[in-house]
Order: structure tokens, then C-alpha cells, then sequence
């Protein structure tokens, strides 16, 4: 390996400060002094950002072009979508693919000096560490604190006891008072009951099935939900009875939670997610899956909102719906099931 001095080799646009390490020789790398080199290691370079490239396109035709539903056998995972593992191998070399040219490039072919950078010392000048120091003094002075030494050991007392009511409040979270409702009592009981109007959430409009095409999904909340806030201030109201509203063609819905819940295709099922509660929007009408964002729980709106992948344990509680007779969408009863994460069910 060729070595030179180093200030040999410190660059014309160099901050001004900086200087060259005076001790340590240069090693000079190949492509430094061989143009074959190089113009080898530039090509490195230019082929994996254009397989990169290769990659991101191969990913966006796999996309519209393989069957979601199709599933290939992978040794140790078994069963898998097709489509998940093409797309992840794709985007993963894609990305891959410009590191590793980026690595490349900077090892090979960008400048390499060693400099040392001048920076200026870390300690305050002594006449503002004197400063500081009178400051904190005539605070202390100011405040009594050394001066009445109740208040300060009461002030101690104080503030190490102060986390302690805190503490005994977590007491509630494994503990109700005896003769309260079971939490899965609670989560049974919502706003929802025979006929009461679905609105749409935030504008409060009453929905008609033909309000709904296809594919579409509405989130979605009873009538009275804002009444039943402010008189109540009851704001768990509001999350027990948020549902969505997905509507399919009624020959793709497998199964159901009753008899004839839906309403031409259209099936309503709470928004929280029966892991641990999160709301639930993302929906894919191919499949008809809803996945929670927070732990990637997967349920199948067309086969009763069944736990298809993920930690939730519990389907999603499915609202019966139909119309009233001005033709809006109403519930037909309330949930048959709790709503809501599934915690209770460890005491059952
Ligand atoms: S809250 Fe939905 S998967 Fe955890």
C-alpha cells in the first residue's frame, strides 16, 4: 500500500480550521492511484443503483400483477402470501441495493484524508464559572433554604412522599371496588339498540345505503352520541359505539355473527380493535381484511371478523344493521358480544 504525508493530501476546500494529522501517514487506497481502478469501482457503483432501480420497478409490477390470495410453501414459515414475499424481496434489494452503493461509493471513490479539527475549549473562562457560582449562592440566600431548615426538611419530606398516592393508584388498574360492574359488563353495554340511526362520525349525517358504493368504508356512530356526551360528559360512550361501515357484495360475505346482519352487502363491526383497544380504519377491499396499525392484528370482515393474523385473541363484535322506514341506515340491536380490548377474559 502506498503511503504519503498526509498534509499531501488534505483537500483544496477543506474547512479553514481544519489541519492535517501530522503524525499518521497516508495510505493511499488503489483507486487512489490506479485509474483502472477506478473507473472498476465507479461501475460497482453505477450497476448496483441500477439494479436498485431494476428492483423498484420488479416490485411495482409484482404489485398489480400477482394474486394476493395466491400462497407459495417457504420451508420453516410454511404457508405465505406469494405477493407479501415478492414485494418484500423487491423493495428489500431496492433499498438494500443504494446503501450498499452509497457505502461503495464513499469507500472507493469519494475524498480520503485524515484532518483534525480545531475546536475551541469545552470550560467556561473563570470569570463566568465565578459568575455562575455567585448566582446559585445569592439564589440560595434569597430563597431561605439554608437559612430556615424546617421548611427545607419538610419540603424533602414532602417530595419523596408526593409519588406515593400515585403509586397506590395503580391499584385500580388489576382492582375494582366490590359490587362494581365487570369490565366485561361494561364493555357489553353501548349506545347502540333497535333503531337507533347510524351517522356518519365527526358531521353527524344519517347514511343511506345507497350513500355507500361498493369498497367503500364509513366511520360511523350513533344518533344521539353527542346528547348522550354532554349531558352524560361521557366521552367512553363514544368509544365503545364507534363502528365502521364496509360495504361488499352481499355473495362475497362468508359467514356472519347472526342471521342476515348486514344490510345488501353493507356489515357494521365496532372500531376498537379486541387486542388492546386501538381504533381500526385501514381497511383492504380486495380481501375484505381490516389490520389494526398498532400490533398488525388482521380480521376478515367476510368471515364474521374472524382473527385472521396478529396478537387480538377475539373476533370483532359485529352490529346487526338494516333501514328504517325513511330508508337510514339503523342498528337492529345492540353488540352480542363485549366490545373492546379482551383483558377481562383472563378472569373469566
Ligand atoms: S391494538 Fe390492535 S393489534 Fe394491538
Amino acid at each position: 500500500m502506498t503511503q504519503t504525508p498526509a498534509h499531501e493530501h488534505l483537500p483544496a476546500h477543506a474547512p479553514s480550521g481544519d489541519l492535517p494529522v501530522a503524525d499518521i501517514p497516508h495510505r493511499l487506497r488503489v483507486t487512489d492511484t490506479d485509474p483502472k481502478a477506478a473507473r472498476r469501482a465507479e461501475r460497482q457503483v453505477a450497476t448496483m443503483f441500477l439494479l436498485s432501480m431494476v428492483f423498484g420497478i420488479a416490485f411495482v409490477v409484482a404489485y398489480f400483477a400477482i394474486d394476493p390470495e395466491v400462497a407459495v410453501y417457504i420451508p420453516v414459515l410454511g404457508e405465505v402470501g406469494a405477493s407479501n414475499v415478492v414485494l418484500g424481496v423487491t423493495m428489500g434489494a431496492s433499498i438494500f441495493l443504494i446503501g450498499a452503493g452509497a457505502i461503495q461509493w464513499a469507500k472507493k471513490l469519494m475524498p480520503d484524508v485524515e484532518v483534525v479539527q480545531q475546536r475551541h475549549s469545552l470550560t467556561a473562562p473563570k470569570d463566568e464559572t465565578q459568575k455562575a457560582e455567585a448566582n446559585y449562592q445569592r439564589g440560595k440566600e434569597e430563597s431561605g433554604f439554608a437559612r430556615y431548615p424546617i421548611i427545607r426538611r419538610t419540603l424533602i419530606g414532602a417530595m419523596a412522599l408526593f409519588p406515593i398516592p400515585l403509586v397506590v393508584m395503580l391499584r385500580d388498574l388489576w382492582d375494582s371496588p366490590p359490587g362494581s360492574p365487570s369490565p366485561q359488563e361494561i364493555l357489553s353495554t353501548t349506545l347502540w339498540h333497535d333503531g337507533m340511526r347510524i351517522v356518519t362520525d365527526g358531521t353527524y349525517q344519517p347514511i343511506r345505503p345507497e350513500d355507500m358504493p361498493v369498497g367503500t368504508l364509513v366511520s360511523a356512530a350513533p344518533a344521539d352520541l353527542m346528547e348522550v356526551q354532554e349531558a352524560e360528559h361521557n366521552l367512553n360512550a363514544r368509544g365503545k359505539a364507534a363502528i365502521i361501515l364496509v360495504r361488499m357484495e352481499p355473495d362475497e360475505i362468508r359467514a356472519q355473527q347472526g342471521d342476515g346482519w348486514d344490510y345488501q352487502g353493507i356489515v357494521a363491526y365496532s372500531k376498537i380493535c379486541t387486542h388492546v383497544g386501538c381504533p381500526i380504519a385501514l381497511y383492504e377491499h380486495r380481501t375484505h381484511h381490516l389490520l389494526c396499525p398498532c400490533h398488525q392484528s388482521t380480521f376478515d370482515l367476510a368471515d364474521a371478523g374472524n382473527v385472521i393474523f396478529g396478537p387480538a385473541a377475539r373476533r370483532m363484535p359485529q352490529l346487526p344493521i338494516g333501514v328504517d322506514e325513511e330508508g337510514f341506515l339503523v342498528a337492529k340491536a345492540g353488540f352480542a358480544e363485549p366490545v373492546g380490548p379482551s383483558f377481562w377474559e383472563r378472569n373469566a
